[in-house]
């Protein structure tokens, strides 16, 4: 069981904290205000969940979900920095520019940013390339290899080995195939993976549940 602080409760936190308090772990959403509509819903959907102020959460939680929009980042992490020391950070954001480009100019990725923010934090990211509809329901019955379920896998980037596996426990635990995809520098391709998923999807109309599996031998 991992104490789980979720910061953003719209449609990926809300997901998120929802699947993994199921999953049996004890999830706190972060409020920055009382009166938000997306708190209600996240809370009316599951009113397991557990809330606190950000520094609150954050100080009770082994990892920390970051799951508000990129630009939000800059106000929410500078105040939460401190205790965010020593704390996984999955960030789950985006930065995405206009005509559905990168956000920083592809010169380097919007979680190097976001470790800039919470020097001290193991950022890890996770739960980014796919629409939210995936982290509802990532279970894809009837797609079957070898007679064994093949699972939609999903990316993990991060400097910290250690950090980097307990979130593939997470990730293993909502359904996905967790698949280490390498260092901090590799969220920026990731980033690009997602901009591929959303000129697909949202712009192309393919499914939103297109997802990826990874085969290897
Ligand atoms: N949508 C997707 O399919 C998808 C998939 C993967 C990743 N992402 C990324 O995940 C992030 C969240 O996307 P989303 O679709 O879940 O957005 P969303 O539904 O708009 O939810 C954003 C959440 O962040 C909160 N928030 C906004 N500004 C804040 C602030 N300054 N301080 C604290 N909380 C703040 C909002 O609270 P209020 O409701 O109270 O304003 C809301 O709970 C984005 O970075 C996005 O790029 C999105």
């Amino acid at each position: 069981m991992v104490q789980i602080a979720v910061i953003g409760h719209g449609r990926v936190g809300s997901a998120l904290a929802h699947g993994l308090q199921a999953a049996g772990h004890v999830v706190t959403l972060a409020v920055h205000d009382p009166d938000s509509s997306s708190l209600r819903r996240a809370l009316a959907r599951n009113p397991a969940l557990r809330t606190a102020t950000p520094r609150e959460a954050v100080r009770s939680a082994d990892v920390v979900l970051l799951a508000t929009p990129f630009a939000a980042a800059r106000d929410v992490l500078p105040p939460l920095a401190e205790d965010l020391e020593g704390r996984v950070l999955v960030d789950c954001t985006n930065p995405v520019g206009r005509g559905l480009t990168h956000g920083l100019r592809s010169e380097r990725s919007g979680s190097e940013a976001i470790q800039d923010l919470a020097p001290g934090a193991r950022v890890v990211k996770a739960f980014s390339v796919y629409g939210y509809e995936n982290l509802e329901d990532p279970a894809f019955p009837g797609i079957v290899r070898d007679g064994r379920p093949v699972l939609p896998m999903m990316p993990i980037a991060g400097d910290d080995g250690a950090a980097k596996a307990s979130v593939a426990g997470l990730a293993a635990d909502l359904g996905w195939d967790p698949l280490d995809v390498g260092g901090l520098v590799q969220a920026l391709h990731l980033e690009h993976l997602t901009l591929l998923w959303v000129r697909m999807v949202r712009a192309g109309g393919r499914s939103p549940h297109l997802v990826w599996a990874a085969l290897s031998r």
